[in-house]
């Protein structure tokens, strides 16, 4: 059985994360979202938050769990016997920092691989980081996240 894990912040979880998603369901048996504590970028979203979000995203998605990571992404995937790292690529412009972060889990991990899936073009320009921005600024994020996530950005907004 071939199992990926696809690492990330995910705060929010996007639609170009949601496109990598499906992409790598279809290409392994089974796909964990690793969704990281990264407590050095103080979040938006809280860890339990960003979890449940990619929870009711991946709902419809049979081989595809979510849980929470904390550590080294080496040591989670070896934990769970993945034999590969998803990485999503957008453009050149993150191609220099996954370049470093695959060299290095290599380093670390020489059995694990890391597996880069390209976007969608509508999605290409998408970021958590955009998201963030757009909301804060009150503009409509609704074609870049999904609707819960949208939901949850909504409600922040209004602070409940
Ligand atoms: O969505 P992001 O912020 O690009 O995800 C980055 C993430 C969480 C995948 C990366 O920071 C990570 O793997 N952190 C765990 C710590 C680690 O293993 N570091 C060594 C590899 S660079």
């Amino acid at each position: 059985m071939k199992k990926a894990v696809y690492p990330g912040s995910f705060d929010p979880p996007t639609l170009g994360h949601v496109d990598i998603l499906r992409r790598a369901a279809g290409l392994f048996d089974e796909v964990i979202v690793a969704v990281g504590a990264n407590t050095a970028k103080k979040p938006m979203f809280s860890l339990e938050e960003r979890v449940a979000m990619l929870q009711e995203i991946v709902a419809e998605l049979p081989n595809v769990q979510v849980l929470p990571f904390d550590g080294l992404l080496v040591n989670f995937a070896t934990q769970h016997d993945a034999s590969a790292v998803i990485r999503g690529l957008r453009a050149v412009s993150d191609f220099e920092n996954e370049f470093q972060m695959a060299l290095a889990n290599r380093t670390l991990a020489p059995n694990l691989e890391t597996v880069f899936l390209m976007t969608s073009a509508e999605v290409m320009f998408v970021s958590s980081s955009i998201v963030k921005e757009i909301a804060s600024l009150g503009g409509d994020v609704s074609g870049l996240v999904p609707k819960n996530v949208a939901a949850r950005l909504m409600r922040m907004r209004e602070g409940s």
